[in-house]
This record gives C-alpha cells, structure tokens and sequence, in this order.
C-alpha cells in the first residue's frame, strides 16, 4: 500500500451486524441490523490490506501528518485510513477538533488521588466536548454522502444529555441549509443552560421532552427506525469511527508506548469507552502498539447499569437518579453490546467498573480546578474513579494514567454554583463541604480597606 501524507480514497467499507454478521453497504443511512434488530460496526474489508505496513511505518506516517500542512488532516483525519477511509480530503469538515491536550496532574491533586497521572483535555474541542471527534466523522460522512447521491432535505437528529447536541447542532450548521436542517430531542430542565444554549445559537430546532436521556433515546430511535432522517447518536457508527481518534491520539502523545498504561472514562451511553476500546484494538491488530491498555469505566451510584454487569455478569437498564454527572446519567447504554463484546474478546482482564458517591464526583472536579485544571464533573468523575480504583486496590499506583476530562468546566459551572450555595436537591445526595465552598466578596472600592481585609503590609 502506498503511504501518503496526503491519503487517497483507500478500501470497502460495510456497516457489519455484530449479531448476526450480515454485512450493509455504507451509502445507507442504518443503524440497526435490519435482519437481525443488533448494533452496526463499521468494517474495511480491505483492513488486512494495511497490516502490509508496519507498525513502525503507521506511526511515522501519523507523526509526519502532525507536521504537515494539510488543514482537513490537522485533526481526526490525520488517522484517515483508520476511520473513514472511502471519503476524499475535499469531503472532510474539519471545525478544529482533536489534537487535545493532555496535562501532567498537579502534584498536590496526584497525592489527594494517589498517583501521578495526565488529564486529556477533550473540553477543548470545538463545542467544548469529546463529541466533536465523532461529530467530525459523521458529517463528513454526511457530507460526502449528500454530494455522491445529490440529496437533499436531510434531517439530522439526535437526543442528548447535552454535549451531542451542541456538538450535532454546530457541525451540521456548518453545511448548507438548502441541504441539511438539524434537530435536537433533550430531556426538559435536565442539560445545563450552558449546554442548551448551544444548539439554540447554532440555529437547531431544539424540542424538550419530558422524563430523562433514557426517554429521549427511545423516541428518537423509533424516528430512525419509522422515518427517514440521519441519526447523530453514537449509536450511529460512524459517529464511533471518529471517536476512535481519542485512543489513537493518547497513543501517539505517549510515543506509541502504552506500557503499564490504564485509561479512565466516565461511562453514559457507553459510546465513547466502546470507540475507546475499538481503537486500541485498530492500534494492536496493525502492530503499532504492543499491548492493549486496562480501561477503568467510572459511573455514580445513581446510574450504574456497567458497574452492576461487572459485579453480577447480567446486564439490567437501570432507572437513574439525579447525578451531577448529568451528561452520562444514564440507564440504559445504547452501546452496551458492543462493550459486552469487546471485553469479552479483548479486555476481559483488562476491564473494571468504579462506582462512585455523588459527593465523590463533585470533590474530583472540585479539587482538580482549584489545582490548574479544567475539568467538568464527568472529568471530575474521571479522577475521582481513579482515586478509588487505587483506594480500593484495583489498580497499582505505580502504573500510568490518562484521564478523560470529556467536557469543560463552564458547561457544567451550574453544578459547583448549586454546591458552592447549598443548592442541591435531596435526591442528588450531596452534602457540600465548607472547605471546597467560594463566593464572591462584595466590598467598597477603598483600597485601604481592601488592603486591611488581605492583610497587606504596607511598602
Ligand atoms: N462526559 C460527558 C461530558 C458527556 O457528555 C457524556 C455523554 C459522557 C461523559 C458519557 O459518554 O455517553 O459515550 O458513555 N454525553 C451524551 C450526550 C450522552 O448526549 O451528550 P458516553
């Protein structure tokens, strides 16, 4: 195979059931096995075709991509074999998502949580969200599909927590309005204003449902089934192949060393974690790394249907209960199966469910922003989870460590607001802690008695 910095359309890609194992051509918009009712993954049937490369040669090549001056290759994209190969540079949107940083943990937060560790920084993606990288492929996707088939009126749609539908509503209002108009369904009074703020300024027609994420994804999954729309929701697989990029990048910014490594990831609709795991995997069957890291999924108490799996073996929708960690409070993950799968054929000794109090959740974010960090409470889920998997001993503190902060602080600056205030409703069972609360102080602009109040000493 030709190496190119510049790639070209490359190999057969199929929509592959992953319960029965028909294979769908990749020009329909599915997203369950019509046969068979299962998830879709995405498959290259040319894949064994770049195993003629090494692994030492796909990471040169990703390295000289960074370098290079393709714009549409800056992010995701520079993984173009890996993701969505079939689609040409000049069908790529490219709003500057990936390429996150990832952050050396203070030292006073590595000691509150045990061990050294990295944040990776994904709240600094275009809409302030991990859902950018999935967003990106999707569109694209769309975009290139639009233009093959020559349609027109198509309707995105997704239901969200939040962070989809900002991350939806701003990618698709990137592409024409004669082509595409874009549709939100999010549970009433349950996304932050931050977060509803979003879609509303991109221009989507956003509708508010009653009941929780769970009820939403019902209604929307029967639209995708009954009617003719593009489903955004990572139950969309191609919404994964982009989001495949965040394990290829935490690879790549650790020199394709994943010696000793564990990932954490707060888990909702189990998207991100299955496309996490998928990517290593990608990244381990094509020789560039040489072993799989452990994965540590993290979920509150009040909505934990993974965290229950692993203790029982079965799996049960769950109904939540209020979470501060509202982007993932979810009971019923669209994506279980996947996971199921993936841990039973790659990570079944590599693979712990952490379950955490409300209040643990809000002191990780909490205790993470007073010490240089941006985080929002699933990040601070993230680092609270890892604090207890070395708590409890699941995990060695010698090890190393990539935390997922999925979102930015701001987003979700309504819940240390309701803490700082002593806000919260009983059922989110959260009894704040004076030592994390701040307010605002209200003075007299007198700089004497500002100066009395700090405790200046005088020149
Ligand atoms: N963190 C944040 C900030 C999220 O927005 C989400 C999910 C998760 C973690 C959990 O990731 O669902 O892939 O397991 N948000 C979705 C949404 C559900 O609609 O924005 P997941």
């Amino acid at each position: 195979m030709h190496l190119d910095n510049t790639p070209k359309p490359f190999g057969e890609l199929v929509y592959r059931c992953i319960g029965c194992g028909r294979a769908y051509n990749i020009h329909e918009f599915i997203y369950t096995c019509p046969s068979c009712k299962s998830l879709l993954r995405i498959e290259n049937k040319d894949f064994d075709k770049l195993k003629q490369t090494s692994g030492s040669q796909w990471a040169d090549l990703f390295d000289a991509r960074i370098k290079a001056k393709e714009l549409k290759l800056m992010g995701i994209f520079r993984f173009h074999e890996l993701i969505l190969p079939i689609i040409p540079i000049e069908d790529i949107i490219y709003l500057g998502e990936g390429n996150t940083p990832m952050v050396q943990a203070n030292k006073e937060l590595s000691t509150w949580v045990g061990c050294n560790f990295l944040v990776k920084m994904e709240g600094l993606n275009p809409s302030a969200s991990f859902k950018d990288r999935g967003m990106a492929s999707a569109i694209s996707y769309l975009n290139h599909v639009i233009r093959v088939k020559n349609l027109d009126n198509v309707l995105g749609i997704c239901a969200s927590t939040g962070d989809t539908s900002a991350s939806a509503a701003l990618y698709m209002s990137y592409l024409p309005k004669t082509k595409v108009k874009s549709v939100v369904l999010l549970p009433e009074g349950k996304v932050t204003p931050q977060q509803l703020s979003q879609p509303l300024g991109s221009g989507a027609i956003v509708i508010e449902l009653p009941g929780v994420f769970d009820d939403c994804m019902q209604i929307v999954e029967e639209l995708a089934n009954d009617f003719n729309v593009f489903l955004l929701n990572s139950k969309n697989p191609v919404r994964i192949q982009g989001q495949k990029t965040y394990a290829y990048e935490v690879a790549q910014q650790l020199g394709w060393n994943l010696d000793n490594l564990a990932l954490v990831v707060p888990v909702g609709n189990a998207g991100n974690i299955t496309a996490i795991m998928e990517g290593f995997v990608d990244l381990y069957e094509l020789g560039i790394i040489n072993e799989l890291p452990t994965m540590l999924a993290v979920q509150s108490y009040h909505a934990d249907p993974i965290v229950k799996w692993r203790l029982t073996g079965n799996y049960q929708p769950i109904k939540v209960k209020p979470s501060v960690a509202q982007a993932a409070m979810i009971g019923d993950p669209v994506s279980f199966p996947k996971v199921a799968k993936l841990v039973q054929e790659y990570f079944s000794d590599r693979f712990y469910a952490i379950q955490l109090s409300e209040d643990e959740i809000m002191e990780g974010m909490l205790m993470a922003n007073r010490h240089g960090h941006v985080v929002c409470t699933q990040g601070g889920e993230s680092i609270a989870g890892l604090k207890k998997a070395i708590e409890q001993k699941i995990i060695e503190p010698s090890g190393r460590f990539v935390v997922d902060s999925t979102s930015h602080q701001l987003k979700f600056a309504s819940f240390q607001q309701m803490y700082f205030e002593n806000r919260f409703d009983p059922g989110y069972e959260i009894s704040p802690k004076d030592s994390f609360k701040n307010s605002p102080i209200r003075m007299e602009a007198n700089a004497s008695i500002i100066a009395d109040f700090l405790g200046l000493q005088r020149k």
